[in-house]
């Protein structure tokens, strides 16, 4: 007779419940959310469902994600064309869209997490994360400057934390000191440590129209083919002071997050990026998927892989679902 069943475990549904080893909760995702200027909102062509929220009809939408339990959001700003300038000047203005969105965020949900972005490729006219020289070459050094300035005009509009997401070396460092320079000891620091050269970011810069002028990605994010560079990215950050690690994009990359996640002496998060949400999207529009069963069976992965914090698109629709 045979000794070991495994179906002995999956035969009904409490059972299979019971014997469950991992879990989706609405606590946790972090939402992304597009904002621009005005009152409109603009679905964005390659991520149906998805929109930029025009700042005066945010609070609608941030009423809908409390109501369904959603804790953390990652506002993105689409900013004017006019305003780009090749050091993202506008990223520092207080006036600006994205620290006056920062703070009527803080003003209406005190208790929401927010998670701001730290780069220059919202507000670059090279659309590039970076400053670029007049050779091409994406400055690190110089880049760092404007990062910190960013960090520090971000924790005052009241961000909880700062997300670096710009791959330039030393920054989490370089933020650390600036916040804590200002007083801001309080503001923690999420780092895109892993984050990949990939192609799975394309709907996001339509939704920002801010893909790179010229050139690519490749001398800062990493090479799709690397792992153990990816340990050493995690063992910078966490030295210079990263109080959460993030590896993007998700699906292509869960065996760097499970990498990882078994090191990693802070929470692993992920981001299931702008190109995962659209394939699903896409193939489900078509027919030819079930979306909600692929989509929760795509985030219970990365939950398995180890992520604790998950970045997603999918985020208000999961978290509808889990209600139900
Ligand atoms: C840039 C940034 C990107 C994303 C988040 N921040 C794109 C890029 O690196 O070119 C992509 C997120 C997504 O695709 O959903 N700082």
């Amino acid at each position: 007779m045979l000794i070991h069943r495994t179906r002995r475990n999956r035969t009904s549904p409490f059972l299979r419940d019971l014997v469950r080893e991992n879990h989706l909760r609405v606590e946790d995702f972090i939402l992304p959310v597009f904002i621009m200027e005005g009152s409109e909102k603009q679905e964005i062509p390659s991520m149906p469902g998805v929109y930029r929220h025009g700042l005066d009809q945010l609070s609608g939408f941030l009423d809908e994600a409390m109501k369904l339990g959603i804790r953390a959001v990652a506002p993105f700003p689409a900013i004017d064309e006019a305003l780009k300038n090749s050091r993202g000047t506008e990223s520092t203005n207080s006036d600006g869209l994205y620290l006056r969105a920062i703070r009527t965020i803080k003003e209406k949900y005190p208790e929401l997490i927010v998670f701001s972005d730290v780069a220059l490729d919202p507000y670059s006219s090279d659309g590039h994360d970076g400053i670029v020289s007049s050779t091409g070459e994406i400055l690190n050094d110089e880049t760092l400057e404007i990062l910190g300035e960013m960090a520090i005009a971000q924790a005052q509009a009241g961000a909880d934390f700062v997300a670096p997401s710009d791959m330039m070396d030393g920054r989490v460092e370089f933020l650390r000191d600036a916040l804590d320079g200002e007083g801001f000891t309080g503001t923690g620091i999420l780092s895109y440590c892993a984050k990949y050269a990939s192609s799975f970011y394309g709907p996001f810069r339509d939704a920002l129209q801010s893909a790179p002028k010229s050139g690519d990605k490749k001398t800062y994010q990493m090479d799709p083919a690397n792992v153990r560079e990816a340990l050493r990215e995690y063992e910078l950050d966490f030295q210079e002071g990263a109080d959460m690690v993030m590896v993007k994009p998700g699906l292509p990359y869960l065996d760097v997050v499970r990498a990882l996640a078994e090191v990693s002496d802070v929470p692993v998060a992920v981001y299931n990026v702008s190109g995962e949400y659209a394939m699903l999207k896409a193939a489900a529009n078509a027919g030819w998927l079930d979306y909600r069963s692929v989509v929760l069976e795509s985030l219970l992965g990365m939950k398995r892989a180890g992520a604790n914090i998950i970045l997603s698109y999918h985020a208000m629709e999961v978290a509808r679902w889990l209600q139900d």
